[in-house]
């Protein structure tokens, strides 16, 4: 009976995927084994090429790095021109997952196919201007979707607002077409919009300076960010099962 409920809070809570973008880059693993240890949920790699994006960050080697020391899953954000040149690179360095931008991808269907071919866990990532319609097609084949909450590229960048609509939106149509495909959000994420995005309908949050850029450390920041979520979430799972009970009257 216990077992049971937890596994089902389990289900309901908000994942925490940590960017080391804003990570100590000299004291890296030490800060991601302090992020496993304050449980995490997967780490977040933000590759960058100068080209897509209008900044440069890290690669392969990175990867390979991480791997070695921990057990969490890899998830690799490609902001890259052409992903499918460095699929294989990063799958046999140890991503678990890709998220690759739909932007400025004329075959994304066929990268999609390519990362599973990998058997790799694939997931969609949209920008502030791309309009949730663009997933309808490839939504049946994802595992995750990434609704940029910036435009991407930079690190402690400010949350954009008017992106709330459109995670509502990107959350019916997960209901509709891919119910358990993960509803990510990337960019100004911290305890303070981190609730607004999962009553939006967010259930992993990827943050950067909200995690490792704070005054009293990784595990308290995690903390933070947890509770914020996980109150909207059970707020909302009430006010949801009271709704249901009242129609149901
Ligand atoms: C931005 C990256 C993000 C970035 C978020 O292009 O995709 O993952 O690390 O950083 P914060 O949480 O600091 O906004
Ligand atoms: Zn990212």
């Amino acid at each position: 009976m216990k077992k049971g409920r937890n596994q089902e809070m389990d289900r309901d809570a908000v994942k925490l995927a940590p960017s080391i973008l804003a990570a100590d880059f000299a004291r890296l693993g030490e800060q991601v084994a302090e992020a496993e240890k304050a449980g995490a949920d997967r780490i977040h790699i933000d590759v960058m090429d100068g080209h897509f994006v209008p900044n440069l960050s890290m690669g392969v080697p990175i990867v390979e790095s991480l791997r070695r020391v921990t057990h969490l899953p890899l998830e690799t954000h490609l902001m890259i021109s052409d992903p499918d040149l460095f699929l294989d690179d990063f799958s046999k360095a140890g991503s678990d997952s890709f998220l690759v931008h739909w932007e400025g991808n004329n075959n994304l269907h066929r990268t999609v196919q390519r990362i599973k071919a990998l058997g790799k866990l694939g997931g969609v990532a949209i920008n502030p201007a791309t309009p949730a319609s663009v997933l309808e097609e490839i939504l049946p084949d994802v595992d995750q979707v990434l609704v940029m909450t910036v435009n991407p590229g930079f690190g402690n960048q400010h949350f954009i607002h008017t992106t709330l609509p459109k995670i509502r939106r990107v959350r019916q149509m997960i209901e509709q077409f891919k119910p358990g495909c993960d509803l990510e959000v990337d960019g100004g994420i911290d305890p303070k919009t981190a609730p607004l995005t999962v009553h939006a309908g967010a259930n992993v949050l990827v943050a950067g300076s909200a995690i490792f850029s704070v005054h009293d450390g990784i595990a308290a920041a995690m903390k933070r960010l947890r509770d914020s979520a996980n109150q909207k979430r059970t707020e909302k799972t009430r006010n949801s099962k009271s709704e249901i009970h009242n129609q149901s009257k």
